[in-house]
């Protein structure tokens, strides 16, 4: 087996954009591994067997970016439709538009109030904490928005994915909680979005599809049975990985702390079972956050009328052989990441990117834009040496 030029530690979106670029910039040979049974990583999708329903393997990916580099950089593997995300959420058995908005607003308080005066009613309920400093998360929660909102929309939804009352989550976890005052509920405020027309995995393909580039599957960096294993390449090849950084050491500095999800996947007999997307679940009754059904991420797609497939999503700490999704990022996992950084700092030939590499949550045009600054800044010095 002919020796790489770089090997790729992991095939998300972060590897794939340095493999691509490494070919196509530097003339290089990739080898690409990951130790699941499909490229691509977290943004994963495949075919629902009993309804041919795109289904987001790893939970619900949704495109969006105002990075016009990387809007045309991924253009170039894929067409995107128009879809433009927007989420609900059901409190009491009412359904409300989400992020919070006039529409949300006005429904809540059987209101018709104007911008203004929606502005000035949320700043008389915030004011009831006015003076003091937020001790926790339901203070900072009700100093933001006020108590009825905060308690409607925010305060069990997020106890649910932190499993902890917010009286005892830190108030650092929000900085903010936007409010529009406005009828405009997209999600996102991005100047890009979309979904890949053809699905993500044909999209994911379609970057690693070069001869320079050999895709590797089920092959873990830590398996020493397997030739590219981290004792056999360590100071000999050029590597970028895109791993767990803890994982990389050994934990020789400690674990970092991650949040996973579950997905339960049911399949119905109806055409349509929620009439969107995405449905949040704001009260602490019902145990899951949300419901997705994909169906609705294609509306443009001819998928059956008389069946539907949903996944209902649960949120958790990480235990060790979970999915690492959310990074925890409390006091401790900072400074045990800044351990690991001047441990990254002072290896040989290897860079550190990705999620999983730097220990932050990224967006997919995140990774692809933190993949391109990589390339462009790093990559010729690595290659080199
Ligand atoms: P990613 O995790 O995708 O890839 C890392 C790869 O490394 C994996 O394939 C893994 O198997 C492999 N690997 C790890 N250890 C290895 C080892 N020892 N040996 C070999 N291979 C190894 N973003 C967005 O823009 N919109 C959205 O709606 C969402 N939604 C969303 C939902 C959920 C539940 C999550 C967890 C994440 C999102 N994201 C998202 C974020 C998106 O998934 C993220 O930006 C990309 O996955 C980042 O790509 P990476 O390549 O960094 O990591």
């Amino acid at each position: 087996m002919a020796t790489p030029d770089l090997l790729i530690v992991g095939s998300g979106l972060f590897g794939l954009t340095i493999a691509e670029r490494a070919v196509t910039q530097h003339g290089a040979k990739v080898t690409i591994i990951d130790r699941r049974d499909h490229l691509g990583g977290n943004a994963y999708s495949e075919r629902d067997e009993a309804t041919g329903i795109e289904i987001h393997k790893y939970g619900a990916h949704l495109f969006h970016t105002s990075n016009t580099r990387v809007w045309e950089y991924v253009r170039g593997f894929t067409d995107f439709t128009g879809y433009q995300h927007k989420v609900y959420t059901n409190h009491r058995g009412v359904v409300f538009p989400m992020p919070i908005n006039l529409g949300t607003i006005n429904q809540f308080f059987q209101s018709a109030l104007t911008p203004d005066q929606a502005r000035a009613l949320v700043a008389e309920q915030a004011g009831e904490l006015a003076g003091t400093d937020p001790e926790n998360l339901d203070e900072k929660g009700i100093s933001l928005i006020g108590r009825p909102l905060y308690e409607a929309f925010i305060k069990n939804y997020t106890g649910k994915q932190w499993q902890t009352d917010p009286k005892d989550l830190p108030a650092s976890i929000i900085s903010r909680l936007p409010v529009r005052y406005t009828y405009d509920n997209r999600y996102f405020n991005d100047t890009y979005e979309g979904l890949p027309a053809q699905g993500y995995t044909a999209w994911l393909e379609r970057m690693a599809d070069h001869p320079s580039i050999d895709v590797q599957l089920s092959t873990d960096f830590f398996d020493e049975s397997q030739p590219w294993n981290k004792e056999a390449v360590r100071g000999r090849i050029p590597v970028v990985y895109t791993g767990p950084i803890d994982r990389y050491f050994d934990f020789s500095e400690g674990t970092l702390g991650w949040r996973t999800i579950d997905l339960e996947t049911e399949h119905l007999d109806v055409g349509d079972f929620q009439g969107t997307s995405v449905m949040n679940y704001a009260d602490a009754e019902v145990p899951y956050t949300r419901i997705i059904e994909p169906r609705h991420f294609h509306p443009e797609r001819d998928y059956p009328r008389d069946r539907t497939v949903i996944q209902r999503e649960y949120s958790r700490f990480a235990q060790s052989g979970d999915e690492p999704y959310y990074p925890i990022n409390s006091t401790s996992d900072r400074e045990t990441l800044l351990a690991y950084r001047a441990l990254a700092d002072a290896e040989p030939r290897t860079l550190f990117g990705g999620r999983l590499g730097t220990y932050q949550y990224l967006d997919m045009h995140m990774a692809i834009g933190s993949a391109l600054s990589m390339a462009d800044n790093k990559l010729a010095d690595l290659l080199r040496a």
